[in-house]
Formats: structure tokens, sequence, C-alpha cells
């Protein structure tokens, strides 16, 4: 029996796409558990580019079944198009993907919501992906929401399609003076969009509770990052569903306790997309420098990312809710030819150092980051794969972050492509056991 998590150690956009690749390989299952299509999952292969927001990452090999957790919020607009996007390229999504039937349908209005909330907010938005993710979770919470399972029963369906349309109307007319939206259209194209995934909406939690107990290799993808948490990020600047490990028995309805081995991945700097606290950020010269090399432009809404030195507050914070085995490290190769590196290893707060990392936004806003200064290195690491052929300042760079985050680097990503990966000094060549 085996199991295995990845999620994102910072604030998403660490480079789990290509990870979970590669580890999909050797999966039976792989299974989203939250978030929706706010996520962006990169995934190069050979000269073939693939950006996954909804469809999890194992959706590109043979004999991988791929799983929309019931944790999710589905825009069922972009579910299709990214399914024919995928069609179109030749992939076999109708064979490889299943749909849990408990997960959340995200309509028209919560996008619509979701812009009108966020200008209402002006100055203290959120900077969100603009998806209605935030809405579409409130509908759940507030058990107003519909999920995908209830398309299948149009007569339920319109009843609760209706009732919703009614408040959401009053708000988007009354609070926010906009044009409501249209009830029959939508009613009749879900249903439209409801026949054509019927065959894929299945029990979620029992496809994985066999798999797992059949032996098979259970992957679940953990979108955007630890820092983006409901709960243990940088709230109210965070996204809203549960991004971290906890995130994943509630998401998926597989037990907490069948969770074999956690993964995180983080990138060997810091960036940031969206409004909120990021106290290792850089300004000026060096950030438009980090953001160039590492091609930090958001791959779900374009935006420039923004972007800091690695933050080992974060990383320890992140390693320690987590309850990790392991870190894959990325996007190393951008660090050559920065000269002197820094890194955050701790914040300080008018006169005192901080134990850990503070849970109001605006002590994080006020607070002074404590550098390291590493040497960096010249030379182009693109090419190498063993630890033991990174220059030596390189190498000192990844055991410091190593040591200051207390848990092994398993994995290093030197570039986008599937091969430009090797083992970490303290790496395990097996990643499932
Ligand atoms: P939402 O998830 O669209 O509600 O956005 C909430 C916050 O999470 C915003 O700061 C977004 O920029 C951020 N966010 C959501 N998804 C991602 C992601 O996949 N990568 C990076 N940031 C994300």
């Amino acid at each position: 029996m085996s199991s295995t998590a990845v999620i994102g150690l910072q604030w998403g956009d660490e480079g789990k796409g290509k990870i979970i690749d590669s580890l999909a390989d050797g999966a039976d299952l792989v299974v989203r558990y939250a978030g929706g299509n706010n996520a962006g999952h990169t995934v190069i292969v050979g000269s073939d580019k693939y950006v996954l927001h909804l469809i999890p990452g194992g959706i590109l090999h043979p004999g991988t079944l791929n799983l929309i957790g019931r944790g999710l919020v589905v825009d069922l607009e972009a579910l299709l198009e990214e399914m024919d996007g995928l069609i179109a390229r030749g992939v076999p999504v109708e064979e490889r993907l299943r749909i849990d039937g408990r997960a959340h349908v995200i309509f028209p209005y919560h996008r619509h919501i979701d812009g009108l909330v966020e200008q209402w907010l002006g100055a203290g938005r959120i900077g969100t992906t603009g998806r209605g993710i935030g809405p579409a979770y409130a509908d759940k919470v507030s058990r107003t929401g519909i999920r995908v399972a209830d398309l299948l029963h149009p007569e339920f369906f319109a009843r609760r399609l209706k009732a919703a349309l009614a408040e959401k109307n009053a708000l988007i007319e009354k609070v926010h003076g906009h044009e409501p939206e249209d009830h029959a259209n939508l009613q009749g194209r879900s249903l439209e969009i409801a026949e054509r995934i019927r065959a894929l909406i299945v029990d979620g939690g029992e496809l994985v509770r066999s798999a797992y107990r059949e032996g098979k290799r259970v992957l679940f993808e953990g979108a955007q990052g630890t820092m983006l948490d409901l709960d243990s990020g940088t709230y109210p600047f965070v996204t809203s569903s549960w991004t971290g490990i906890a995130g994943i028995a509630g998401g998926t309805g597989c037990p907490a306790r069948w969770l074999d081995r956690a993964l995180a991945v983080t990138k060997a700097y810091t960036t940031r997309v969206g409004e909120g606290p990021f106290p290792s950020e850089l300004n000026g010269e060096v950030a438009e420098r980090l953001r160039k090399a590492g091609n930090e432009y958001g791959a779900t809404t374009g935006r420039p990312r923004r972007c800091g030195w690695f933050d080992a507050v974060v990383a320890r914070y992140a390693c320690e809710v987590n309850g990790l085995d392991g870190i894959i490290l990325t996007n190393l190769d951008v660090l050559s030819g920065f000269g002197d590196l820094q890194v955050t290893t701790s914040y300080r707060h008018g006169d005192s150092l901080l134990p850990g990392f503070p849970a109001e936004a605006t002590v994080l806003e006020q607070l002074q980051p404590v550098h390291q200064s590493l040497p960096g290195w010249n030379e182009d690491i693109t090419g190498v794969r063993r630890f033991a052929d990174l220059p030596a300042a390189c190498q000192d760079y990844v055991r410091f972050l190593e040591q200051q985050m207390g848990t092994p680097i398993e994995r290093i990503s030197v570039g986008p492509d599937r091969e430009q990966i090797l083992v970490g000094e303290h790496g395990q060549l097996d990643l499932w056991n």
C-alpha cells in the first residue's frame, strides 16, 4: 500500500506540475483535493507544453486514473475547455478522468461576485485570480452550494439553482448595481455539460479508498501553497481552501491516517502573486532579474509574480504544520549568476526577534527580515544530474536550506524539462517508499 502527497511549501507556483508529472509516472491514481481552476500546473514533455488548471497532473500518463476530488470547486465551462484542449492534442481524457460528485460547482455568478467583491474591497483587495473560487467555497460553507452530482437530478438542480440565483441576483443588483444573471440559459447550459461528463462522475472517496486497499499507488496533488491555506496561511490574503496536508482527508474522503508520505515543493527563492504580506520580498533591479530569469509570470492570469529571497522562516513553519518527510527544491538554476544570495533566517519586530511565523497580517507587514548572506555561483547548472557535480557554493546553498528546514531535500530541479532533476544529497531514490 502506498500513498504520497505533493504540496506547495510557499505561496504557490513552486513548480509542482513538473514534480507531480514525474511521480505520476508510477502512480495508479492521481487525486486533486482542493482549489479549482485558480491553479496552473505546467508540464513540459519534449517540445510540448501543457498547462493544467483543474485536471490532475497524471492525465498525460497512460494507465493513470485522475480524480477531481470532492474538495474542489469545479467551473463547468473551464472543465470542458480543458478537457477539449487535451482531447484535441490526442489525450484520451474520458478514459483517464473521474470527478467526485461531491465536488462543488462554480457558476458564472460566482466569477461575477468574485470581481465585484474585489472591486468593493478596493485597496484591501485580495488580488484573487477572479475565477469565482472564494464565492463558490463561501456557498459550500453556507450550505447554498450546488454539487456536481446534483446536476444529474434536473428537477432538484433547477430548484437549488433558482434559490441560489434569487439570492445572488439580489446581491449583484441591489448591493453592487450590476445586471442580474440569467436563469434559463444557465440551467440549460449546465445540464448540457452534465450530460457530457455524466459517465465521469463517481463517488471519489470510494474510488480512493478502494485503490489504496488494493495496494495501488495513490498520489495526492496539492494546488497553491501552504501560505495560501485558509487556516495556516497569511489570512485574509489566502485562497479559500485547505491547501496543505490537512486538506487531503477532507478533500478526498481518504482517511487521514492512510497518507504514507508527505512531500512539499519549494522554489530556491520565493514568489507570490496577488496581495498580502511577503517578508522577504525584493524590489528594484534584483527582483526584476529574478522575475526574468525565472520567467515569473502567473500560469493562470499572466500576472507578474512578486519575487524575493528564500524565506527560511516560512519554510520551517510550513514544514512544521504539514509534518513533512521531504522537500523538492525547484528553480535552483535560476540563481546562477546572481552574486551573493540572501536567505531570510528570522524576523525582527520592533526590538525583538519573533520566535515563529506570526498570525497577524499587520505584524507581517511591519517586521524586518533578518538575512544570512551566502556566496553565489556563476556556472550554468541546467545540465547537472548529480549533487556532487553542482558547484561547491551551490551545494552549500542547498545544504544551508536543508539545515534551516530540518527536512531532507529529496530532489532538486534545475530546469523545466522532465529530465532536469537530480537526487538531493540526503534524498531517497524511490519516493514511493
Ligand atoms: P483565489 O484563489 O482566486 O481566491 O485567490 C486568492 C489568492 O490566492 C490570490 O492572492 C491569488 O493570487 C492566490 N492564488 C490562487 N491560486 C494560485 C496559484 O495557483 N498560484 C499562486 N497564487 C495563487
